[in-house]
Order: C-alpha cells, then structure tokens, then sequence
C-alpha cells in the first residue's frame, strides 16, 4: 500500500473527529492550511480495504478539481457491496452514484431528461394534491413530530411523483423502498458486520423490495404509453437500459428523493418555529424571493450533505501536493458553505443574502458539483418550495415545549432527536412557542 507523502500537513490531535467533526476541521484547517492529512491508518467513511489515509480538503479550486474528474476521485464502494449481500441488494444500489465514465455520463444524460421533463404545471398539481392528502391528519393544537411528519411527507409526494397514482401498488412499493432504505442505512452506519438476525432481514427486505420494483416494470411495460403517470415509468422505457439498471435506478431515484428533502424541511421548520416575524413575512411573500432565500439558507447553514468522500482511484496531485492511490479524501460542505469572505456573517441565518448575486459553483454545492452533480436538484426544490409555501400558509408552527434538540451525521446531517412541534392556527402567530436549545440551536445563529 501506498503512503501519504510526507510534504501534507498533519493534524496531531484527531479524537474530537468522531465527537465533532466541523469543530476538529475547522480548527485543523485554520492551523494546517486547505491540504492536510486526518489519519493514516484506515479509512473512515469510504469502507476502502487497502486505504491509505485520509486527507481533508478545502478550498473551491479544490473542491472543483475533486468533483469533476470522476475517473480519478471515484465515489467510494457501496456498503452492499462491502457486506458482501447478494447480488440482487448490491444491484439494487447500482445507480448513478456508482457508475462511471461512459456508462454514467451516458445514464445521467437519460436520467436528467426524464427528471426535468414533465413540465413544472403538471408536477405542481401533483405535489399540491398530495400536500391535501398529507394536511388530513393534521389538527389545530396536535402535537407532532417534525422529522417523522415530514418523512410521511416526502414519502407521499415521492411516490405520486416517481412511481405515480395509476398503480395499485404504489403505495406499498414506496413503503417497502423506505423501510429498505432505513434498515440498510441502520447496518451502514455502524461501520460492523450485521449480525446474522439482522442481515437475514436486510436481505429478505431487499429481496421483497427487488421482485416488487420487477413487477412495477412489467406492469408499467404493459400499459399504454400516452398517459404516462410517474416520472419512473418513463424510465421503464428506455431500451438502451438492461432491466437490472432499471431496477437501480427506480430504487435509487426514489430513495434519493425521501432524506435529504425531509431533512431539509425539517430543519427550515425548526429554524422558522424560532422567527416568528420571518413566518409572518413569508406568509405575505407573493414573490416567493423570500421563500428561496430561507430554503437556500437552509441547504447553506444545515445541508444535508455536510460531508462528502472519494477514493482515489490512482496516484495523482491536489493543490501541487502528491496524493498515493486509494485514498480517501473528506470535503465539507458545512464548512465550504461558512466562509466569512464568501458569507459575510456566516453562521448567521439571512434569507435575504440570496437576494443579491449567487455563489459559484463550487462556493454554495448542497446539491454537489461537477461530475455527480444531483439529478433531482430540480425536483426537490419544487417539492420543498411547494411544500414549505403550503404549510406556512395554512399552519404556524412552533416548538411544543422548550426542547434541546441535537444533531448527528447519518449519511445526511439530521437532527438527532426528532423536535415535538404544536400545529397552530396561522392568525396565532403572536402566540411564540417553545425555544430552540442544545447543539443544533448552536450551530446557528439566529437573530428573532
Ligand atoms: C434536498 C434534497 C436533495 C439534496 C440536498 C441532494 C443532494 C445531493 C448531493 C450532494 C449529491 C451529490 C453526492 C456526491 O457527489 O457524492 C446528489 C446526487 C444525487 N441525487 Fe440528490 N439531493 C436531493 C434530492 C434528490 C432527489 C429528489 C433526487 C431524485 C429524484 C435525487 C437524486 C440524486 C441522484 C440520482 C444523485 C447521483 C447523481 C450522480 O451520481 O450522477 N436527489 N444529491
């Protein structure tokens, strides 16, 4: 195995990395510079057998050249495949994450077409239709839990948007993809082989999930094609793909499409409970500037990507300095998206710094950059635009109680308890609720 060279910088002091890993990043880049080696011994996220080290990086040009050249700063295995799962689960995963090259340029190309299609009208009927269904089950004066609601949500909406309304089966297809995608998560997460109860649930999961995505395909193959419903349908179609690529794809398009969103919400909610005169001023935005302002703010202070890896596929250089083969590199979105020079007030939540000039590409990436660039980019700013708009109108929502609200790192950046919210009237706005406290409230600052 190669080593790193010894020219990189070295952080000394590497056990508050587990803890708090923005805090040990910022404070190591502050002294090391944008180049510098985390640990040398194994990889950390990248589940990488042979790994080298890894190097965190920093810095835009940096970020630009890691992301654009998939060939060499490759996306790291997939854990099915790290757990040696049968074929059909690794399959399941194969989409455009962890394909290269030719085949993904060429898969994206398709995939894009198909995600960014449908014109805005009729999507927007559809998410509008399934925020009424959703809004069902919610009183004035209940309490709810935020994340879980806002699961339900996304889950609702994605499966109206990809597998569509006209299949009897979509509901319990959609439910069987999420509950793979937590109990996978779950078994990823802990960086351990599965015991032997929990992988013959896994695989009986996936196999479910495998044979129900086959089914879904045979069904949509079967109907007439002038009144397509379901963005996936579309993909059924596409001759040039194998039915194995349909089925990762179908898999994971939707799966993309539930945490990220969620979480998104869920943390636009959270900060929002607090302000209660920004509420009021997005309940009066007819232009919607000020909604984007506070989801862009959002996906720049709490974005769900707020780690990010790849595994060198051979030697190369980064910044002059040489970087070995199968090496993992760290970026963090969190802190890219908290530089004062670029974000002047930085931790301060500002819908309407979005007002002026955007950020380049590789300044503001919550939806990545370069080569991986996210497919559903589009997609999900309607459905949280859309939604936040929906519920700000009909709700005001606030913290049930003064609560301390943690966050973690599970693939997304989430909070790590899920906030009780009260549903109340919109008219009630003067009735504050409870105060934000504990680890997340500090990750912000929040001027009320
Ligand atoms: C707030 C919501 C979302 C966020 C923050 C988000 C973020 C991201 C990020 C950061 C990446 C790049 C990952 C990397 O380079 O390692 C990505 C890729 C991807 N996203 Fe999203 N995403 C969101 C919603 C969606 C939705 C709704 C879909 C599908 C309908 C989707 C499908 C994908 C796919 C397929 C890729 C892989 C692209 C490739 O490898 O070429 N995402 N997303």
């Amino acid at each position: 195995m190669s080593r790193i060279h010894a020219s990189i910088p070295r952080a000394q002091e590497t056990s508050e990395l587990f803890d708090d890993p923005f805090s040990f990043l910022a404070r190591a880049r502050a002294s090391l510079g944008d180049v510098f080696v985390i640990r040398e011994d194994k990889a950390l996220f990248s589940r990488a057998d042979d790994c080298a080290g890894v190097v965190a990086v920093f810095g835009p040009v940096n970020y630009q050249s890691v992301l654009t050249d998939a060939d060499v700063f490759s996306q790291p295995i997939s854990a099915a495949q790290h757990l040696s799962l049968p074929q059909n689960l690794i399959n399941l995963n194969r989409g455009l994450h962890s394909m290269r090259g030719e085949q993904h340029d060429q898969h994206q190309r398709l995939l894009m077409n198909v995600l960014t299609e449908r014109g805005n009208e009729g999507r927007l009927q559809i998410v509008q239709a399934g925020l009424e269904k959703f809004v069902q089950e919610w009183q004035y004066d209940q309490q709810i839990p935020l994340l879980a609601e806002m699961r339900r949500l996304t889950l609702g909406l994605s499966t109206r948007l990809l597998f569509g309304e006209q299949y009897e089966e979509s509901a319990q297809l959609a439910e069987l993809a999420a509950q793979y995608f937590h109990a996978r998560r779950a078994v990823a997460s802990t960086f351990k082989h599965p015991g032997k109860t929990t992988r013959v649930k896994l695989v009986g999961l996936g196999t479910s999930l495998d044979e129900s995505l086959r089914r879904y395909i045979d069904w949509s193959r079967g109907q007439k094609t002038n009144h397509v419903d379901g963005l996936l349908r579309t993909i059924t179609s596409i001759e040039t793909f194998s039915d194995d690529e349909i089925v990762a794809h179908c898999n994971v398009l939707f799966m993309s499409s539930l945490e990220p969103t969620a979480v998104t919400l869920t943390w636009a909610l959270l900060i929002l409970s607090q302000l209660p005169a920004l509420r009021r001023r997005l309940r009066e935005d007819h232009e919607q500037k000020l909604l984007d302002g506070t989801i862009n703010e959002t996906l720049r202070l709490l974005t769900p990507n707020a780690l990010m890896t790849r595994l060198t596929t051979h030697a190369t250089t980064l910044n002059s300095f040489p970087i070995p083969e199968s090496c993992e590199l760290l970026l963090s979105p969190f802190l890219a998206h908290r530089e004062p020079e670029r974000f002047p007030r930085p931790r301060e939540f500002m819908p309407e710094r979005w007002h002026g000039p955007k950020p380049s590409p590789f300044v503001y990436f919550p939806f990545g950059g370069g080569a991986h660039y996210c497919a559903g980019r589009s997609l999900a700013t309607q459905m949280m635009k859309t939604s936040l708009a929906f519920l700000l109108r009909r709700f005001d929502l606030v913290l049930a109680f003064d609560q301390e609200v943690d966050w973690r790192i599970d693939i997304v950046l989430l909070p790590g308890n899920d906030p009780l919210m009260s549903i109340r009237k919109p008219e009630a706005t003067s009735m504050t609720g409870g105060k934000l406290i504990g680890p997340a409230r500090e990750l912000i600052d929040l001027k009320s």
